[in-house]
């Protein structure tokens, strides 16, 4: 095997998979241009923790300093291109007979590598809406054209009933939607293999997963550069940048038997 990342235990567990579960966080984009969450923000941003202003009570407290964050996240999102990592994922579909895609991140990158059936733990970062009658607000097409220092911006108001337009993520103290939790813990509890990549695994309850996937006894593999709660406890640790890792893990595994 050319790979150093990768055992032949792994590439066993791989080949022989039935049921894939891979669970992705911000370090998959991060190599697109999309800061990860722990990433220290900057301008207008910096003294902000990531966490403070992903809250409902952060939106009601300055909306206009929330909904700009956003918008320069979605510029950024709509700017980025799907990395090697994306690729590489959508690509692992198509070496087992079934893999579900569970994501946290907000961004489509995933859907623009070639992935389908994406489950979205928590929402959609163009798919903003009435944080009144729930009712969907139509975004321009273009990007956001803003600096990259950051800028505060009113958020819009609701064609119908003029409430506040809100981000359509999941934000801290908020429920996941329930169909795509589901769908994430049905595929955790029939999973044999779930890979865990560029998460920091420490937000609930999707790190709760792995959990579940490892009580139905799958092989675990966690893609990071950085330490996690999981190391130490999955089967398999590839440190490194998924961009390169994956790319790496696929030439070893190679055509697969589908493939
Ligand atoms: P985090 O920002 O918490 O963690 C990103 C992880 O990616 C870290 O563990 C990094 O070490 C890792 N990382 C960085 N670059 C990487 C690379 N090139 N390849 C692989 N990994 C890399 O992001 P999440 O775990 O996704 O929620 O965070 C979970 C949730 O917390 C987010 O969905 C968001 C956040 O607050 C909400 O907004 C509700």
């Amino acid at each position: 095997m050319k790979s150093g990342y990768c055992d032949g235990n792994l590439l066993t567990a791989l080949r022989e998979a039935r049921r894939v579960l891979v669970l992705t966080g911000a370090g998959v984009s991060a190599e697109s241009g999309v800061p990860t969450f722990r990433d220290s923000l900057v301008g207008l941003w910096e003294r902000y923790d990531p966490a403070e202003l992903a809250t409902p009570e952060a939106f009601r407290r300055d909306g206009a300093l929330v909904w700009g964050w956003y918008e320069w996240r979605r510029m950024r999102v709509m700017k980025a291109r799907p990395n090697p990592a994306h690729l590489a994922i959508a690509d692992m579909a198509d070496r087992v007979p079934s893999m579900t895609l569970v994501t946290q991140n907000v961004d489509d990158l995933h859907e623009r590598a070639g992935s389908r059936n994406v489950v979205h733990l928590h929402g959609n970062l163009a798919a903003p809406y009435c944080e009144r009658c729930k009712r969907p607000y139509e975004l321009p097409p273009a990007a956001p054209d803003l600096p990259e220092g950051g800028v505060c911006i009113e958020p819009p108001r609701c064609a119908g009933c003029s409430g506040l337009v809100r981000p359509g993520v999941v934000w801290f103290g908020e429920d996941l939607p329930q169909a795509a939790w589901q769908a994430a813990r049905d595929a955790a509890a029939r999973a044999d293999v779930f890979l865990s990549i560029g998460t920091s695994s420490v937000v609930q309850p999707a790190a709760s997963l792995i959990g579940i996937a490892v009580g139905a006894g799958a092989v675990t593999i966690q893609v990071n550069p950085n330490p996690t709660p999981l190391e130490g406890l999955v089967s398999h640790t590839l440190k490194g940048p998924a961009g390169t890792v994956l790319p790496e893990l696929l030439r070893a595994w190679g055509p697969g038997a589908r493939g």
